[in-house]
């Protein structure tokens, strides 16, 4: 019996579009698509986006530095956002940008859905302004003295020598960062949406999701420290979408940001020329599962505010959202001022994607732990595993094939071929729960397994002889056969590589569907070096990049 296929939405979070894609984008972009690829390989429809993240007054600041508008400085980076992202074999569906036409219909649709269904406030708040700059500060662009311990030079939202939290009004002595002047405190009304009416139904959801224990445990704490209405505007000047109804009053980054998910599935449908909309694919009574791959830090925009947001607007929520932890590089945070930071172009001149889509998967599991980089590790594991295991299997035996026009044998060593192919199958489970890292290990000790099996059987000594033909033709054939299926289960992880196998082996459209039928009496191609070892120099060159801030 074959299962129902299911429908897929998956996506990554929408980088900022005010510079280029450093390793901690890329850990989640290639979480994302090893998962996105085990699933279209056991069968599923996966639709898979991302995009640039546009708004907000960083990008506003950033676009004004750069003497250029705010459109440009984004329309740059989504193309090469998208560049970089393809050169690591991360392969979106769509890749668009928040800030475009698709994605407006959709935010001022959630936003009057929102508003009708009484979920939009107005408040009056108080806030700092600076006056030279005719802006309301963030609270990252004001610094001042903790009201708590009065440490000097901290941010407007808590203090990094006491953990306060507080208000920017609460500071003492406050300065905009911007002028150096002292801010004043003025009055405007801001829309709130409220998420405090809505805790009954994230909790429902919450349950009805399968959300990673940590992500609940997370989630708990915050129900402890109890809701709150959220700001959903920003006074002009913005860079952003305005609210409907209003003149000078747009939508924070945060409310259109993941309606961006939405947007970038309209253009994606427009695209392929599908008649469907978003709607109707993200509609509450949709088909389509929804999946959100983020990091720690935005949980509370994932798994509070939207499904909230969604709720309150008659869509449908997510089914999960992952949550991975954070990319350290060499044992600490990752930071260009202190000289510790790779960005993502710095890698491929140098290396292969797959080398760091194996590293990284052979230490990503389904917790919320951080994750560290270490160049020295990442060298080691690929010329280990990757070279020293899997592709050695290949390369020791080929050659006792060469006097047979490169073509194996209908003999094969069964036992140990079904073995693999049943244990491939279970690996895919691995996949599914993003548990990389085990997958990695199992795949590896088959990777012992058939290397053993070669050693066991010496080969090279029985050819000597001619009499062992036959079984010297086994040897090979099976330790091909191992390899193929080993293929068969890196391919989400090492595409570019498991693609050259596949030509190698003389099998193109070889997956898991097909896995149980056998490679025998079969021709393949003459072998070429599939994998090289990384040297030292590679390493040493990519160590002096990291540190060059
Ligand atoms: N624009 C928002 C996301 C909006 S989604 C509707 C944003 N952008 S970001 O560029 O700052 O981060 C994008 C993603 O990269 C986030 O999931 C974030 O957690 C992740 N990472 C950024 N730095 C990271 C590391 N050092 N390590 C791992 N992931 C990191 O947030
Ligand atoms: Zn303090």
């Amino acid at each position: 019996m074959t299962k129902k296929k299911k429908e897929l939405i998956v996506t990554s979070a929408l980088p900022y579009a005010n510079g280029p894609l450093h390793f901690g984008h890329l850990l989640e972009h290639i979480q994302t698509d090893i998962w996105v690829r085990s699933q279209r390989i056991l069968g599923n429809k996966v639709i898979y986006l991302c995009a640039s993240d546009a708004h907000g007054t960083p990008i506003m600041m950033k676009a004004e530095e750069e003497k250029t508008s705010p459109e440009e400085l984004v329309s740059k980076y989504m193309i090469e956002h998208k560049n970089t992202l393809k050169n690591f074999q991360v392969l979106h569906d769509c890749y668009y940008q928040t800030h475009s036409e698709e994605n407006r219909k959709y935010s001022e649709l959630i936003y009057n859905r929102a508003f009708e269904n009484g979920y939009i406030q107005k408040k009056n708040i108080k806030q700092l302004f600076d006056e030279e700059k005719k802006l309301f500060l963030a609270d990252r662009y004001v610094r001042g003295t903790c009201p708590k311990c009065n440490a000097e030079n901290q941010y407007g939202d808590n203090c990094d020598a006491c953990g306060a939290k507080y208000e920017a009004t609460d500071l003492i002595n406050p300065v905009s960062v911007f002028s150096e002047k002292t801010p004043i405190i003025k009055e405007s009304e801001h829309l709130f949406f409220s998420l405090t009416k809505l805790e009954e139904e994230i909790k429902t959801w919450i349950d009805k999701s399968s959300l990673h224990e940590n992500v609940i445990n997370k989630l708990q704490e915050w129900f402890k420290d109890g809701l709150m209405d959220w700001d959903i505007s920003r006074d002009a000047p913005y860079f952003g979408f305005k609210i409907p109804g209003f003149e000078d009053k747009f939508f924070y980054v945060w409310l259109d940001a993941p309606i961006g998910y939405i947007g970038t599935l309209e253009k994606y449908l427009k695209e392929i020329g599908s008649r469907d909309t978003a709607e109707t694919l993200w509609g509450e009574d949709s088909n389509f599962e929804i999946y959100h791959f983020i990091g720690k830090d935005i949980l509370n925009f994932h798994a509070l505010f939207w499904p909230a947001l969604l709720h309150a607007a008659n869509f449908k929520k997510p089914s999960n959202v992952f949550v991975h932890g954070f990319l350290t590089l060499n044992g600490n945070k990752m930071s260009k001022s202190k000289g510790n930071f790779l960005l993502a172009d710095q890698y491929t001149e140098i290396l292969e994607s797959d080398f760091l889509r194996y590293y990284l998967a052979s230490k990503l599991t389904n917790k919320i732990d951080d994750i560290d980089l270490n160049l020295d590790d990442l060298q080691k594991k690929v010329n280990t595993d990757l070279v020293g295991k899997f592709i050695n299997i290949a390369s020791r035996v080929q050659k006792f094939l060469k006097i047979k026009g490169n073509k194996l044998g209908n003999n094969l060593e069964d036992e140990l071929v079904d073995k693999c192919i049943s244990e491939a199958k279970d690996i895919y489970e691995d996949f599914k729960d993003l548990n990389y890292s085990n997958a990695c290990k199992r795949i590896m000790k088959l990777a012992d397994i058939a290397n053993q099996y070669v050693d066991h059987n010496e080969p090279w000594v029985l050819a000597k002889e001619n009499v062992n033909e036959k079984e010297v033709i086994k040897i090979a054939s099976t330790a091909l056969n191992l390899f193929r299926i080993l293929n068969i289960c890196l391919e989400p992880i090492i595409p570019n590589t498991a693609f050259k196998i596949k030509q190698y082996l003389n099998i193109p459209k070889d997956s898991l569907e097909n896995i149980e039928i056998k490679l025998t009496n079969h021709e393949i191609r003459e072998f070429k070096p599939l994998m090289m070892r990384i040297e030292d120099e590679k390493i040493k060159f990519l160590k002096e990049a990291s540190t060059n801030g």
